[in-house]
This record gives C-alpha cells, structure tokens and sequence, in this order.
C-alpha cells in the first residue's frame, strides 16, 4: 500500500492507496474518530461499498445516500438533499462525509462537508481513474449552476483520501480513456520524464490493471503534488493542468456528450501543440511526442472525429472558455495553456502558464489536426 501525506498549500493530507487493502482503509477512518459516517455513493460503486460497508459498520455508525452521477444531478438541489440526509441521521460536528465514487460525487461530498455546520471533515474514497488520480488530489469542491459547469463552489481539503485499487478495474472505457489522457496530459505538461513509465502502465493495464494503477496514480501524485504545494487554488502554476482543455471543452460541447472529456482534451492537446509549433514555440521534434503519446491512446481517426466541426461551432464555444477570466483576452483571442518544450509551459506576462491565442492561429491548428492521417 503507498501511504503518504499530500500537501496541498498550508494541508496535510493523508493518503492510502493500495490493493486488498480494505481494514487498512478503514482504520485510517476510524483514527479520525467520527461519531458516524455519512456516505455519498455512487450507484455503480454499490457492489464496491458493500465490504467496506460491512468493515466500517463494525467500527461506527454510516448512513449510505446513493447518487446517480450524471452531470444534470451534480447542482446545489443535490447537496442540500445530501445535507438534509446527514442532519435527519443525527450527524455531529465530528461526523465524517465519506464520498465514494467517480470525480461527480466527490464534489458533491466535499462541497456537502464544507457547507455542514460549516465544515465538517471530508473522505474521499475515489472509485474511477480520473477521481483517484486527479479530482480528488485538490482542494475543490463544486457543483454546477443552470449557466454551466461547476460554477459554484468551495476550497476544502479532505481529512484522508483512501483508495482501494481494484475499485478502478470496472470502469467502462470512456471512464478509463479520460483517466490515462489526464495522466498524458501530465506527462506532456509537467513530468516528461514520467513517459516510459506511463507506456509501460498503459502496456500492464489489461492483464495487471491494479500494477498500472498503482503506477499511474503515482504519476499523478508526482504531477500535482509540487504544484498543488504552491499553488493550492490552483489560480497560478497549476493552471498547467489546464493544458488542453481550452480546445478540449470546446469539443465536449460541440458534441454535446457524445465525445468523452478524455478524448476532447487528447485532441485539444494535439491543438496546442500545433497552435504553438506555429507561433515558433515548440520545435517539430516535441510536436511529433504528442502525436506518438497519444496514438497509444486508440483514438478514431482524426477526420472521422473532427471532420465534421466548423470554425463558427468552435469560435461560439471558445468564446465562453472558463480561463477568460485569468489574464485579459480580446474577443478575437482565446486564453491557452502552451508548452515551449515539454514539462516547460510559456509563461503569460504576469508569469501564469496562461497566454492570448488569435482565434485564427487556433482554427488553423485545428484543422491541422483535423487533417491527419495516422495518430
Ligand atoms: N479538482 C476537481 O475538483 C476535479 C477534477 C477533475 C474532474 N472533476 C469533476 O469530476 C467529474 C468527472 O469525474 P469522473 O470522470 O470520475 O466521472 P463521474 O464521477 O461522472 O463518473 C463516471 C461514471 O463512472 C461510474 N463509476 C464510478 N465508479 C465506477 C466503477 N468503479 N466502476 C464502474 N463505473 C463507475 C459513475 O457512476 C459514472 O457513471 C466531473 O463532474 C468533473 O467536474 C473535478
């Protein structure tokens, strides 16, 4: 079992992330002493629970609240029910929120925990690759609002993080594909040195799905703990993460569902990197590392997938890219994170990885992209 503690600004959080590893798991809940459990759970996580249910029940009272993870459930009506539940359950100031499931439910748990009584403690108990080597490796808490995703929210840290791997091995693809996109992503962005041990997860994955795991959330931690230690609000260096998304959200839009996230932002990396080969900032040789990257990560064809979107579909999105607010952009530009060699992101003016890119230079890249053949 890695056990360890994450910093993340002036927090201390502890993690246990292993295999068959469930008491290990459960005493690092019961040290924190609650006088019960208030568990947010993901409905596809249930049959994942019922050990540890069955482990924790014997160590305090838990009161389970299911949760359909889809993101028109993810709103503040959700919480206040969450809230409801935990209060009707006789939850204290020392009770815990548990929240076990995908990277949905974790925000809704933490912004639960940070709201009752004005803060109780958190547990995250992520059950998807991108909740266990991502979401949940931050202080935020969130929910969406009518006008888009995630646009309330708070800053917490959770009390633990406790993963049992082999919760991860039944993700279907699309969940899986997001998780190893984000964890390339980190490779590309911030720990290119990290890119043999990641193929060689990737290569374990269908026969030693719990080794690649193991391996990939060690990737993440490496990625996000320097940065998170800096930059816990993520308003700074840690806008790297970032890396792309601004096309990738785009994307998601534009097909409204019908593209994973994990896909969109493979492609919106792929634009990046063209975008900034163009503008003189990244040399043909770093280019061509995101293409070999990401061609393990069996994506449809390039024209199959983006033949279809057109630059005012694209300009109607990017208009409303979440980063706007970060650095000043004219309309006729959008905010990118852009790398100058990989792990190395230009810096902006004010020294954030976040600079303006002329709509046209990203249309251009787009279709690039859009265009090739083999990736
Ligand atoms: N820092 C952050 O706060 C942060 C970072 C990244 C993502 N997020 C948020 O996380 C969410 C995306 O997270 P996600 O990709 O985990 O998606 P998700 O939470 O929506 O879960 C995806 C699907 O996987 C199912 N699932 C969960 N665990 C499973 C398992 N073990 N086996 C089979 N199916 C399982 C869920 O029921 C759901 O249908 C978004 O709401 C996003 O905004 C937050």
């Amino acid at each position: 079992m890695r056990e360890g503690t994450l910093r993340i600004g002036s927090a201390a959080v502890p993690y246990r992330y292993g295999a068959d590893c469930l008491d290990a798991l459960c005493e690092g809940i019961e040290a924190l002493r609650p006088a019960s459990a208030i568990l947010a759970l993901d409905e596809a996580a249930r049959a994942h629970a019922e050990p540890l249910l069955k482990r924790l029940r014997r160590r305090m009272p838990v009161y389970p609240f299911v949760i359909t993870p889809a993101e028109e459930h993810k709103r503040l009506s959700l919480v206040e029910s969450l809230l409801d539940h935990a209060v009707a359950n006789g939850a204290d100031r020392t009770s815990v929120v548990l929240g076990m499931g995908g990277g949905l439910v974790g925000n809704v748990a933490g912004l639960a925990a940070s709201l009752l009584y004005r803060g109780v403690r958190l547990v995250h108990l992520p059950t998807t690759p991108v909740a266990a080597f991502d979401a949940v490796l931050s202080l935020k808490q969130g929910a969406n609002l009518g006008a888009g995703k995630n646009l309330c929210g708070t800053y917490l840290a959770p009390a633990m993080i406790c993963c049992d791997l082999a919760w991860l091995a039944t993700i279907p693809r699309p969940g899986l594909l997001t998780g190893i996109t984000e964890m390339a992503k980190n490779v590309l962005a911030v720990v290119p040195d990290w890119e043999h041990a990641f193929e060689e997860a990737l290569a374990q994955l269908p026969e030693r799905p719990v080794d690649a795991f193991d391996t990939l959330f060690a990737l993440g931690l490496a990625a996000k703990a320097p940065l998170l230690s800096a930059d816990p609000h993520e308003r700074h260096g840690a806008l790297v993460f970032e890396y792309g998304h601004t096309v990738g959200h785009a994307l998601e839009s534009v097909f409204a569902g019908a593209m994973s996230h994990g896909e969109a932002v493979a492609w919106g990396m792929l634009v990046a990197a063209e975008v900034s080969a163009q503008l003189g900032r990244l040399d043909q040789a770093d280019v061509a590392r995101h293409y070999l990257l990401l061609s393990s990560l069996e994506l449809p064809p390039a024209h199959t997938a983006l033949g279809s979107v057109g630059r005012e579909a694209l300009a109607a999105r990017l208009a409303t890219d979440n980063k706007r607010g970060h650095i000043p952009c004219s309309p006729g530009s959008v905010p990118m994170v852009l790398l100058r060699r990989l792990g190395e992101p230009v810096e902006g003016p004010d020294g954030r990885p976040l600079i303006p890119v002329p709509l046209d230079v990203v249309f251009d890249a787009f279709e690039k992209v859009a265009a090739t053949e083999v990736i």
